[in-house]
């Protein structure tokens, strides 16, 4: 039954939140606003506080709900998602508090996963440079461009761990290396939320999707995931944890079940794991209609059950399946569901508004002001340049063919990316505009203006068709060097978008073929959102530069590597195979009880592949060269308390000024688990002038020997190790210590 507040109540409680400053509010005070409002709000109230609905302003899942508008003002929806824009969320707003009895600000929440206007690389590629500040910095921007539009909330970063470039959804995260992702997810949120949730350019944070989605089976977007406690909490939860442990504020549910539980439904992964072990004290959103989705996955009969399995496993607010609003309520007449429950959930919602200082003003972020000048301003998209430029890995660089000499007179700008426009933003691009991203060919003509430019499409992205060839290899045939920019479209990756050919679409390499038949060099320049599997490019073609989706400056970006401003420094955050039948691959696998003997078949192999990836993991190349020295360690052994220094010299032996990433991995050799063959426990990315030396350290600690033990406690065992440091995944140096 809808309880009736004498007006003046809920006016009472607005002056208690509005005349609070907006810092230095402390825990208890702010606890204990929450529960005022709390306690003088309708059920009907609160559960409204525990829905978000999408606006039509942009759609990103399956179904949006038209009458969102009148929902706010009817007060049946706490949070809006996919709305921005000053004037925009001001409207929305004003509907919320001059509507609802209990005028308590929305929320308004987008994915502003890698930039909002200004659109920086897709968050793998910017995982590619190794470069911590550039990745909170870029977040920084996105924070800055997303809360001058009126929002508060992000719902980023994606941090799922993923093995499987079959996924669509691999774009979105950082990879496949657990320490990588970690600090990179970190990173992120410290970017978005900025030092103090209540200054006005701050984003919360929202760590997706929890848990494990990035293993969806045979990586079939939405798919089951099936496995061991130990694979989740090893591989898949740190980087999580890490984003917590930043300080993130919020959490998302995943689409899959995790071993027969959807996460949604999962109160092992909410409240034990999240709340109980984590002291997690934020709020949890689910997926777009995941609630709705339990039924699907065959685990509730209708929206009552379903809605009680989700407020029961610990999920606060549901975005877009609109149960809670149907269900909750007569859960909680019926006794099913205790109403201190609600009461919780609310109390987590409110104090996230509180602390972005919306009880003060729930209009501060919706300041058309900010929204003039503090959007892609010269600054932002120099800075998404660099970023860009440090994201691009170079694979392949025959006979230093690259950089290109400025001075070349002839240069064909050839294939189905070369000049396109909106694949440059990827997916989940937020708010960017497509149309103010600059293209390869764009940039190649700027860069180098008195050179002859030659363009031909030569074919499209996909589809059969070759009646472009011809142009393409009378352009080739003109020029000094061909630059030849294949890869997939923007909507090949992201989500719903999982391929189980992971080549070049279309007939994109008979293309490579016809142009390198020419005889001409070739660079090939690939723009995709995922390992591909390009053997013949990488066996023919002898420059070969992978440059993701890059974002807004795209093409001048590249122009910076092509033509050597900006000497290549990215290190593949994932490993790419030779082909689908090698997915799972990574670095970091088991050894076996049979490893690979080229002499004896009985050993862990394929008939008809090898068992090399096509390019490992931290793998890139330098247009210069370093040189790495033998592995110094301060001590042969340390005890569990102790800390071992391991040092390498590193030289820059090469013609050009240039970085390195020189990577630190370690192996357990005798442990009472099988451990991978090398984990990534450290890393450094250094400058060095040509023929400048540097010797580079790191601490090896408990920290980095410990792991989840045969009785899964997580610890370190005495015992042999070995630590190799080096360029690449592949190629390092090594030696050995003990812990005793
Ligand atoms: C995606 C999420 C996203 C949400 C809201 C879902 O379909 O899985 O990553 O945050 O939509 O747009």
């Amino acid at each position: 039954m809808k309880i009736k507040f004498p007006l003046m109540i809920a006016v009472l409680s607005w002056a208690l939140f509005s005349c609070q400053p907006t810092v230095k509010k402390s825990a208890d005070s702010i606890d204990a606003k929450v529960d005022s409002i709390v306690s003088l709000m309708t059920l009907e109230e609160k559960i409204g506080q525990l829905t978000l609905f999408t606006s039509d302003m942009d759609q990103t899942g399956a179904f949006i709900r038209k009458e969102y508008e009148e929902d706010i003002k009817q007060g049946r929806v706490g949070s809006i998602f996919n709305a921005y824009g000053a004037e925009y969320t001001r409207k929305l707003q004003k509907m919320a508090v001059e509507n609802t009895r209990m005028k308590i600000p929305l929320l308004f929440g987008y994915d502003v996963i890698h930039g909002h206007r200004t659109i920086f690389p897709m968050p793998l590629a910017e995982a590619a440079s190794w470069d911590l500040e550039i990745i909170e910095k870029s977040a920084r921007i996105a924070a800055i461009e997303a809360t001058a539009e009126g929002l508060h909330w992000t719902f980023a970063p994606m941090a799922d761990v993923s093995f499987d470039p079959r996924w669509g959804r691999i774009i979105e995260g950082a990879g496949e290396d657990t320490y990588l992702a970690s600090l990179i997810s970190a990173a992120r949120v410290k970017g978005f939320q900025g030092d103090n949730l209540s200054d006005l350019n701050t984003l919360v944070a929202c760590v997706k999707h929890f848990a494990a989605y990035g293993a969806s089976q045979a990586g079939r977007d939405y798919h089951s995931v099936d496995m061991s406690e130990r694979m989740l909490r090893e591989v898949y939860l740190p980087p999580y944890k890490a984003a917590l442990d930043a300080g993130a504020m919020t959490v998302m549910t995943s689409f899959n079940d995790l071993n027969g539980i959807p996460a949604t439904a999962s109160k092992y992964l909410m409240t034990e794991i999240l709340r109980d072990e984590w002291g997690f004290e934020g709020f949890i959103v689910t997926d777009y209609t995941s609630i709705m989705e339990l039924m699907y996955h065959g685990v509730a009969a209708d929206t009552l059950e379903a809605s009680l399995l989700s407020i029961n496993a610990g999920v606060d607010i549901d975005m877009q399946a609109g149960f809670y609003n149907t269900a909750l309520t007569r859960l909680v007449e019926t006794k099913q569901v205790d109403e201190e429950l609600i009461n919780i959930a609310v109390r987590r919602i409110l104090k996230v508004k509180y602390l972005l200082g919306l009880f003060d003003d729930p209009y501060r972020y919706s300041s058309t002001e900010r929204e003039a000048t503090e959007i892609m301003t010269p600054e932002f998209i120099e800075t998404a340049r660099d970023v860009a430029r440090k994201s691009i890995v170079l694979l392949k660089n025959e006979n230093q063919l690259l950089p290109i000499d400025p001075a070349t007179k002839t240069i064909a700008v050839i294939g189905p990316l070369s000049e396109s426009r909106r694949d440059l933003i990827g997916s989940w691009s937020a708010a960017g505009d497509w149309a103010k991203s600059v293209t390869l060919l764009e940039g190649i003509k700027a860069r180098v203006p008195n050179a002859r430019i030659l363009h031909a499409q030569g074919c499209d992205i996909d589809g059969k068709s070759k009646d472009g060839f011809a142009q393409a290899i009378a352009a080739a045939r003109q020029a000094d060097v061909v630059v030849l920019a294949l890869g997939e479209a923007y909507w090949m990756s992201g989500e719903a978008a999982s391929r189980s050919d992971i080549g070049l679409p279309g007939v994109q390499q008979q293309l490579a073929e016809a142009i390198h038949a020419t005889g001409k060099p070739v660079v090939a320049v690939l723009m995709n959102g995922r390992p591909l599997t390009i053997n013949w490019l990488d066996e023919n073609i002898p420059a070969i530069l992978q440059t993701w989706f890059l974002g807004t400056t795209t093409g001048n970006a590249i122009a910076d590597v092509l033509f050597g401003d900006y000497n290549p420094s990215g290190k593949l955050p994932v490993t790419f195979p030779k082909n689908v039948g090698q997915i799972p691959i990574h670095y970091n696998m088991k050894n076996t009880g049979r490893p690979f003997d080229a002499n004896n078949k009985y050993t862990t192999k394929y008939l008809d592949v090898s068992n090399e990836p096509l390019y490992p993991f931290g793998f890139g190349l330098s247009y210069t060269t370093f040189a790495y020295d033998e592995i110094e360690l301060s001590k042969s052994s340390i005890g569990l308390e102790e800390t071992l220094t391991v040092s390498i010299n590193v030289a820059n032996t090469g013609d050009f000024d240039g970085e390195e990433v020189v990577q630190m991995y370690i192996r357990d050799k005798v442990a009472s688990v099988s451990r991978p063959v090398k984990e990534l426990k450290g890393f450094k990315k250094i400058n060095l002038k040509k023929g400048e030396s540097q010797k580079v350290s790191f601490e090896i600690g408990l920290e980095a020997l410990s792991f989840y033990r045969a009785d899964m406690s997580f610890g370190a065992e005495k015992g042999d190790f070995e630590v190799m440091i080096g360029g690449s995944s592949v190629d390092t140096k090594s030696a050995s210590f003990s812990l005793k």
